[in-house]
């Protein structure tokens, strides 16, 4: 017996969307149609937490049998099996690296040593179950201050060969992906982009629209870590939602794609130079900096209804510096993302509500395992009583 989402058909394509970016969606099952043919069944994966967070919270989840799926191409551990036979993989099975992030045509994957005199079976097998990938790209930690990815290109197609990747040889890692139907320039390689926050994006746009009707007008929404700007590709494609946006990061690199990408969304010209911030256009703030010393700068304070601080390992010790740029005489949201002990959580909560005297609402939800002892949880404070 096994979980299976029961989604509405007109919504079966965007769930698969958001399941396989989180690599929440079981792989030997089929999707199958419910009895009364009004929905579809999706198979979850045993990696898919039990409370799905929104929106995917707004569909049942039932325990079926389900259908397997036998009409498939192999699945990569199947080819694997082929490749280096039954009792290795068995003997290795917890090593395997059973979840990869798809990112355009490239696929990141971490690989264990236990495991790493199997790369180049690997990468085959992979490949080879996933015809559309052109780069395989080994995912070895976030690094430095731009919490950047360290990848390195272990395997590409070329002409339809699969081949390891040559030492000394340049791979383009930047790509442009979907979500939610909103394309996105990103390049991992050199920016933070993870397809897995979609989920969250999705939540703080749910957000962002609940706060534009308590207040009755646009919202003006600050990203000061916005990486190449994923949270708000959700918000300002979003007719009548933004008013105005603060979109800033400390890797210029993040900048330049996210120029890039405002380029498509609002129509900011696309060679617009990577500077210090910026009011490019009325309401369209941008540029490197410190979010440290955004109060320095010309920026307006007070003014922002939506503060979004996606910087997990820091959030605390951020979240007091810039909240002076919330507008606390209406209605606001702060949204974001916080790593912290286990047993730390409510600790962490009544930590933050003490930078909100007004009583506003905070919320910290643990989404995933960051570490054995460590969650990575969501954030969310509203204050949707304040009148000013
Ligand atoms: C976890 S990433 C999130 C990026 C983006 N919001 C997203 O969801 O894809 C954190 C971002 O914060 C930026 N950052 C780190 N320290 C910073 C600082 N002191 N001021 C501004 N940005 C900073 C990094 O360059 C990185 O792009």
């Amino acid at each position: 017996m096994h979980p299976h989402l029961v989604v509405p058909n007109s919504e079966v394509q965007n769930t698969i969307d958001l399941l396989t970016a989180e690599g929440w969606m079981g792989d030997n099952l089929r999707i199958h149609a419910s009895l009364d043919r009004d929905t579809r069944l999706i198979p979850l994966s045993i990696q898919a937490p039990q409370a799905l967070p929104p929106p995917l919270n707004e569909f049942p989840i039932i325990i079926t049998s389900g259908i397997v799926e036998d009409r498939k191409r192999p699945s990569w551990l199947q080819l694997l099996r082929d490749m280096i036979g039954e009792q290795l993989v068995d003997k290795h099975r917890k090593s395997w690296p059973s979840s990869h992030e798809l990112i355009g045509d490239m696929m990141i994957l971490k690989i264990e040593e236990s495991v790493r005199e199997f790369q180049p079976q690997i990468i085959r097998s992979k490949m080879a179950a996933n015809r559309n990938i052109r780069l395989v790209l080994e995912d070895r930690g976030v690094k430095g201050k731009y919490r950047v990815r360290d990848l390195r290109p272990i395997g590409i197609r070329e002409n339809g060969k699969i081949a390891p990747a040559s030492i000394g040889s340049e791979y383009p890692t930047k790509v442009i992906v979907k979500e939610s139907g909103h394309m996105i320039v990103c390049d991992p390689a050199s920016a933070y982009y993870s397809t897995r926050l979609q989920t969250e994006r999705i939540s703080t746009a749910f957000e962002a629209r609940r706060l534009s009707k308590t207040i009755g007008t646009k919202i003006n929404v600050a990203d000061p870590f916005c990486g190449v700007g994923p949270a708000l590709a959700h918000l300002v494609n979003i007719p009548g939602l933004v008013s105005s946006i603060l979109a800033s990061d400390l890797n210029p690199m993040a900048i330049k794609l996210l120029h890039e990408n405002l380029s498509r969304w609002i129509g900011m010209p696309s060679d617009t130079e990577v500077t210090g911030i910026t009011e490019w256009k009325k309401g369209v703030w941008s540029g490197v900096a410190d979010a440290r010393e955004l109060l320095e700068t010309d920026l307006p304070i007070g003014y922002w209804n939506l503060l979004i601080i996606n910087l997990p390992h820091k959030f605390i010790d951020f979240l007091p510096l810039i909240l002076p740029l919330l507008d606390s005489s209406k209605p606001y949201v702060v949204r974001g993302r916080l790593v912290c002990g286990n047993k730390e959580i409510e600790d962490i909560r009544s930590l933050i509500s003490q930078y909100f005297p007004d009583g506003s609402d905070v919320v910290v939800d643990p989404r995933s395992e960051y570490s054995p002892n460590t969650k990575l949880c969501s954030v969310t404070i509203r204050n949707f009583a304040t009148v000013g």
